[in-house]
């Protein structure tokens, strides 16, 4: 009799395990399976590291491109706006601002809680019209009071940082004459840094700039921000733009390029960065850039698709080069790629039109290339 009590103890506890325990047990599973043991997409890997951030066109900030914003929100936490802060759409008159695109962009990053990156403030190119009629030292400084005032007061606070002075060097490091130059000498940068610092205080400051790997344009650059430091201004970041190709620059010179910023005293950005596949008429013998190669086959390769061998060769790159930039993860503050996906990349139409690139990590799809894999591999 006791045995058959203990039996019908032991079946009963059993069964009170079975509805109750293993629920339990049961729900701690399923909120485990719910947190990812890998986080997914390049911000979450890299955010650690460095911003991972992307320069978005229009369609992007008038959001006629639901795909560039799923894949804005997953993989990146950093914007650029590609060209709709530029002197000739943001301040196209002197009494004209145009603030409608650079509102909506500023919105997406604060929503988004983007690191948000204005670009750009004084650029000889892509300037408005007007500019170039200004007469003097004083009447140009007056205008770039009141084109930084207005734009970095506007946004205090809500841009991060500023492209301040954009491609201000020759590439033998001497000062571009451009109509700033021109007019003011170099203390037109002064000028620029010190008015941004003004109107913003906490946002950061960057002199950016292309073939910044290059050591004569480089040692022009380091006395940029010497020739502000030394006048107790403001700068805190360069930016190398990183428009490289599969074979250049060596990862040599851009190491040695960022240990030279970093010596400076200044972060560095890699603030545009792509790289070309396709052949450059530069390199041709005896090219001239003027030519005409549109609709050259030979200088557009790839019309299709990608080879295998290509895509490999750009994955490979991109893998040396985002591990160089993690070994200075210390220096670097930002890598932000120039464009959302190949098919909206500058370079379909630079140096040469109607070409078909693959210089990103996405397709035209929106569809993750190998050299995307090869990236995210370097985290796992
Ligand atoms: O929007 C017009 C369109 O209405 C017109 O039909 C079309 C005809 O060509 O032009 C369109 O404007 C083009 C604009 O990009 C938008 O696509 C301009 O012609 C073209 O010159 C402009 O190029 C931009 C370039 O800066 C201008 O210098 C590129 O998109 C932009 O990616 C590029 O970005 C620069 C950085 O700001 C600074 N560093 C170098 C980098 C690459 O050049």
């Amino acid at each position: 009799m006791v045995h058959i009590y203990r039996l019908l103890y032991a079946l009963f506890v059993l069964i009170l395990f079975t509805l109750f325990g293993c629920k339990e047990y049961d729900k701690k599973l399923t909120s485990e399976k719910e947190i990812p043991s890998k986080p997914i997409g390049l911000k979450q890997n890299y955010k650690d590291d460095f911003f991972i951030g992307a320069a978005i066109n229009h369609a992007l900030i008038e959001k006629r491109d639901s795909l560039g914003l799923e894949l804005l929100e997953t993989e990146f936490n950093s914007i650029t706006p590609e060209n709709i802060m530029k002197w000739m759409h943001i301040h196209p008159g002197k009494e004209v601002y145009d603030f409608s695109l650079p509102d909506a962009y500023v919105d997406l990053g604060e929503r988004h809680q983007h690191f948000t990156v204005g670009h750009t403030l004084v650029w000889h190119s892509q300037l408005a019209e007007w500019v170039t009629e200004v007469k003097d030292s004083t009447e140009l400084k007056e205008v770039m009071e009141d084109h930084i005032n207005t734009i970095v007061g506007r946004y205090k606070g809500k841009i991060d940082s500023w492209d301040v002075v954009n491609e201000a060097l020759n590439e033998d490091g001497s000062l571009r004459e451009s109509v700033f130059y021109e007019l003011a000498g170099e203390k037109y940068l002064e000028w620029a840094f010190e008015l941004a610092a003004e109107a913003d205080p906490e946002a950061q400051l960057t002199y950016n700039d292309y073939n910044l790997t290059n050591p004569e344009k480089r040692a022009g650059a380091i006395s940029i921000v010497k020739q502000l430091k030394d006048k107790g201004l403001k700068i805190d970041v360069v930016g190398m733009q990183g428009h490289w190709n599969l074979k250049g620059p060596s990862l040599k010179e851009i190491e040695e390029s960022i240990l030279a910023y970093h010596n400076a005293g200044v972060k560095v950005a890699i603030t545009e960065l792509d790289i070309t596949v396709l052949p450059n008429p530069w390199d041709l013998e005896g090219a001239e850039v003027s030519q005409n190669f549109e609709g050259s086959e030979f200088m557009n390769p790839y019309p299709e698709s990608l080879p295998d061998s290509v895509q490999k060769e750009l994955a490979d790159r991109y893998q040396s080069i985002f591990k160089l930039f993690l070994k200075h993860k210390d220096k670097i503050d930002r890598v932000t790629f120039w464009g959302m996906n190949d098919g909206s990349s500058w370079l379909n139409g630079w140096p040469i039109k109607n070409r078909t690139n693959y210089p990103l990590l996405f397709d035209r799809s929106y569809r993750p290339k190998e050299a995307y894999h090869s990236v995210l591999a370097l985290k796992n």
